[in-house]
């Protein structure tokens, strides 16, 4: 969640630093700092809040050097401030340590620290990793910080040098991503590539309970038992200027309007029409083993729970698989039945959430074929299950997920149509997807061009408090996933239905104050969506409408309607999603929120 950057080469390092960090605030905004060594001095700097606040603050201190690490954080153990931000310090500031994750025996060692004469500046659980290195250190850090790792529980990626041997960065890695950048005679290190591909693309995934050293000239890479690890770098394949703006106000915005190419890019090579079916190679080599599976269950957290639960109502039209869709969090207190008749598919945006992680261990050690879905090409859950499924859709910059969630969804259909051709779809329905799945880039396209009309509906219901989102069937999945974006970032109080639970407990809510979006598609449910409608109305309730073009009926029941194209009922959804994001969007922008990084959230949430 938070955010590390290293250097060390023979440029200054206090620029290629701060502009990592900006590139990593979306990972966590409420403080961050920098430690740069020139051989002799080390200069440190801390500030609260965003990176722009620490680089002015970086300007007036003039850190020189060429050496460097620096960190974004999002505070888990103690409030965000300068003596809480990273890098932490030991009790004579000869360590200086960036730390993402958490140490869960923390207190317990404070405690055994104080008592042997230690005096803590800050309330982080890194500080007692500094102080605990320092008590191992006997003039090689990377020794000392091995011992202390077989000491420590949790998760850690950290990265650290001592004032003593101002040419060496170590890092280590336990649960939290860290990632070295090998450029042309200089090495960079952090916790995303997004902060390394400025300055190089080859880079080497640390894995856990690995440990590097960057020198000057060279690198190291051993496991925590001294073996020496020998990996080849790899090539990222998209360039600096895929994570930039692009001319958009914000990158929610872009990665809003980049949602036709993220399907394409899904889709391509993907589909065999003329055999009504998809190919996955990611998937090949366990297909005839998930072709024979009984059940099949998703986990995940957030947005990509919502696409997994959307993949539960398609899963179930076209394959014989019985689906359950369950938060990761919650996936490790039930006693589900794990077994080989069982697959469990992570999905996951960032490949790195840890709860998604835990359950996946818990799937596997259960017997369970394990199979990823994940946008980040190298991340932990792609590497730790056993076949997958990569998304292609590029850098993800803005907090609240939109593109990857649209590709998610566009991949789990393309599963379940692999799938499902093996079981009961026909050849004529197989086509009947194809056909759909190639027409639905150009249709998001069309969606896109209402933006205006959005924006302007937008404006006017800025000033609600309260929404109440609701949908059937595959739409139920896209209503709770709107209701999430607009409570994300506008900080709105929204909640996503069922719609048919209506009844049951929200109506007692609807007023004139408390309008709802209702996702109304012509497919099965369209009549009982009208009776929902009416039930608002009768209430006094304002109800804005996102209905396909053809729908003429629809205006007679509701206050506002964005229209959408209409495709197939499976994808109708993947439709009905893009109103509902620039709607959060307009409106978060229309009260003045900081719409790609909302209070109290990160990108990437690697601590359960
Ligand atoms: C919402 C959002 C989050 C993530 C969730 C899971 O806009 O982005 O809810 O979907 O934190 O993250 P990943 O998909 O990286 O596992």
């Amino acid at each position: 969640m938070c955010g590390i950057v290293c250097y060390i080469g023979p440029r200054e390092a206090a620029p290629i630093l701060l502009e990592g960090l900006k590139r990593l605030e979306y990972r966590g905004y409420d403080s961050a700092g920098l430690a740069v060594a020139d051989g002799e001095n080390t200069c440190l700097v801390k500030e609260v809040g965003k990176v722009s606040r620490l680089e002015e603050k970086a300007r007036e201190a003039g850190p020189r050097g060429t050496m460097g690490i620096a960190h974004t954080r999002w505070a888990t153990h103690g409030k965000p401030s300068v003596a809480n931000a990273h890098p932490q310090t030991g009790e004579n500031d000869k360590i200086f340590l960036v730390h993402n994750g958490i140490i869960e025996n923390y207190l317990v060692l404070k405690e055994e620290l104080k008592k042997e004469g230690h005096t803590f500046k800050s309330e982080t659980d890194t500080e007692v990793l500094v102080h605990l290195i320092e008590e191992y250190y006997e003039g090689d850090l990377a020794a000392a910080v091995k011992k202390v790792l077989g000491v420590v529980r949790g998760t850690f990626g950290i990265a650290l040098f001592h004032r003593d041997s101002p040419d060496r960065i170590v890092l280590a890695r336990r649960g939290s991503p860290l990632i070295l950048g090998i450029g042309k005679g200089e090495f960079l290190a952090a916790s995303d590539v997004n902060a390394l591909i400025r300055h190089t693309n080859q880079v080497i995934h640390l894995k856990d309970n690995e440990l590097a050293v960057l020198n000057r000239h060279d690198y190291a890479i051993s496991d925590f038992q001294d073996r020496l690890v020998v990996r080849e770098t790899e090539t990222v394949e998209w360039g600096a200027d895929a994570a930039d703006k692009k001319g958009y106000e914000h990158f929610m915005l872009k990665e809003i309007f980049e949602q036709p190419d993220a399907v394409e890019n899904a889709l391509r090579g993907r589909l065999l029409e003329g055999e009504g079916v998809s190919r996955l190679g990611g998937l090949e080599g366990v297909l005839d083993r998930l072709k024979s599976m009984e059940r099949i269950h998703f986990v995940s957290c957030g947005s990509s729970y919502y696409a997994g639960l959307l993949a539960r109502y398609v899963f179930e039209k076209i394959t014989g698989f019985s689906v359950e869709v369950e938060y990761a969090s919650e996936f490790r207190y039930r006693n589900l039945r794990l077994d080989e008749k069982t697959a469990v598919l992570a999905i996951s945006q960032s490949g790195e959430t840890a709860d998604t992680l835990a359950a996946i261990r818990e799937a596997k050690r259960k017997g369970a074929l394990c199979l990823g879905l994940v946008n980040v090409v190298g991340s932990t859950i792609a590497k730790e299950t056993e076949a997958g499924v990569y998304n292609h859709a590029g850098p993800e910059i803005g907090v609240a997920s939109t593109k990857v969630f649209l590709s998610q969804c566009v991949v789990l259909t393309l599963m379940a149509l692999l799938v499902g051709r093996y079981q009961r779809l026909s050849l004529t329905e197989g086509l009947f997807i194809t056909r759909a799945l190639k027409k639905l880039s150009g249709q998001l396209r069309r969606v896109l061009e209402s933006a205006p009309r959005i924006e302007e509906i937008a404006r006017r219901y800025a000033r609600y408090d309260n929404y109440l989102y609701i949908g059937r069937l595959y739409n139920f999945p896209i209503a709770m996933e709107g209701a999430l974006k607009l409570k994300e970032i506008s900080y709105i109080h929204a909640e996503g239905y069922a719609a048919g639970e209506m009844k049951h407990g929200p109506i007692s809510l609807i007023d004139p104050e408390f309008p709802t979006v209702a996702v109304v598609p012509r497919d099965s449910t369209y009549d009982k969506m009208i009776n929902n409608i009416q039930e608002i109305k009768a209430r006094e309730g304002k109800v804005v409408a996102v209905a396909v073009e053809e729908d003429e009926e629809i205006a007679g029941h509701v206050d506002e309607v964005i229209p959408v194209p209409r495709s197939i009922d499976i994808l109708q959804p993947l439709i009905n999603t893009i109103p509902l994001q620039l709607f959060a969007y307009y409106v978060a922008r229309e009260r003045g929120c900081d719409i790609d990084k909302p209070r109290n959230l990160a990108k990437s949430v690697t601590v359960e």
